[in-house]
């Protein structure tokens, strides 16, 4: 990775007027730089932004799936380094090697049995794109559209778009926004909303892969993880809850102290998941905004707590990556990265015992979940 600590190296003179910015500017948004990402298919410009706090992060989306690609985070003992995976241009995102990095997915972030589903007796057919079930929204699920991007702030870009009904089989009209700020206490915040025009379920989350030494860095096996769950949802061979809910204890699943992935992740090697890859019951109130993880490197001595008002959180140790090339010809190997995706549990328009991901005109979805990092 070059340590060029920015979303894209701008000519010079783009970057004059930037630098020659009165303290005291008209218009505080121009502060967020943005500029061309690269084509979708379709042809349309792909924009990127960037967020800068006064401690030295930088994060960089671009509305491709209102993705997070960069996130720069200072180090008390060595370089800033870039902590997510990615790829630098759009072959990337629209290759096969891109396994939902730094996404929003949905409409229903994980898995979907069989793809189908029930709402007042009618069943709806979802695509089947992870055999034999549907995952993350589909073959075209939100993490493969144009979202309109707009900055919200001097800290935050705001990314919308409109599912419109059917869209990969989903039932209704779906508005969502989802708002991305870095704050100057180093997290960066991820908050969601959504309405519908016919009853639906939806399940959003945040995709990205962490690795707190840097991507491309080697796995993260020595990544220290402690949750804040004593439950997980078992599942079946597919990765499909059976609808129970147990606890942790005993299992090679208990992060309830500090502990390596590792512990986890080898004990799981031969499991169908090939490691940790399970949704995990937040302890506290849905709604309410409290902790569900903390990550800590003991090499680079940076960490991340997330925080969020969900009720689950699906921990993927990158069993499925397979060495593909990303951002600057990093290679990231299995388990060279952990996803920490807040949301609903898997499976729950199937599932009666969970948290409803039922979404009614009328109502309006909301999701609140913040990475915050320290170092
Ligand atoms: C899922 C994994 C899946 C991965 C795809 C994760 O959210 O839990 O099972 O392979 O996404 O990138």
């Amino acid at each position: 990775m070059s340590p060029m600590n920015s979303c894209r190296l701008l000519p010079a003179i783009l970057l004059l007027p930037l630098a020659s910015c009165p303290s005291t500017m008209q218009d505080p948004i121009q502060t967020v730089r943005s500029g061309v990402f690269g084509q979708a298919p379709s042809g349309e410009d792909i924009h990127w932004y960037e967020l800068r706090n006064s401690s030295g992060m930088i994060a960089c989306v671009h509305n491709w799936g209102a993705t997070l690609y960069e996130l720069h985070v200072p180090s008390a003992i060595g370089r800033t380094a870039d902590v997510v995976l990615g790829f630098d241009d759009m072959d990337g995102y629209l290759s096969e090697d891109n396994q939902y990095f730094g996404c929003t997915a949905g409409r229903y972030a994980n898995r979907i049995a069989k793809g189908r589903f029930s709402i007042d007796a009618k069943t709806y057919q979802l695509a089947i794109n992870n055999d034999p079930n549907h995952l993350h929204g589909g073959e075209h699920g939100l993490d493969k559209v144009i979202w309109t991007a707009a900055v919200a702030s001097p800290s935050s870009v705001r990314f919308s778009y409109t599912s419109p009904d059917g869209e990969e089989g989903y039932p209704g009209e779906v508005s969502i926004v989802v708002t991305y700020t870095l704050t100057d206490t180093n997290a960066l915040v991820i908050e969601y909303e959504a309405e519908t025009s016919a009853p639906t379920h939806l399940n959003l989350t945040h995709h990205s892969y962490f690795n707190l030494s840097g991507a491309g860095s080697g796995t993260v096996l020595d990544h220290e993880l402690q949750l804040f769950a004593s439950r997980y949802t078992p599942t079946d061979g597919t990765l499909i809850p059976t609808g129970e809910m147990k606890p942790i204890a005993s299992t090679p699943l208990d992060f309830r102290t500090l502990k390596p992935l590792r512990r986890g992740a080898e004990a799981l090697a031969a499991s169908a998941a090939l490691g940790i890859d399970h949704n995990f019951i937040i302890e506290g109130t849905q709604g309410a905004m409290r902790t569900a993880a903390y990550l800590h490197d003991p090499a680079s001595r940076r960490s991340m707590t997330v925080n969020s008002t969900e009720p689950g959180l699906q921990v993927y140790t990158g069993n499925f990556l397979s060495g593909q090339t990303g951002k600057s010809g990093q290679v990231y190997p299995q388990r060279s990265a952990v996803c920490l995706e807040t949301q609903h549990f898997p499976d729950t328009p199937n599932q009666p015992n969970f948290p409803t991901t039922l979404l009614l005109p009328g109502d309006t979805y909301t999701q609140h979940t913040e990475y915050r990092f320290a170092w």
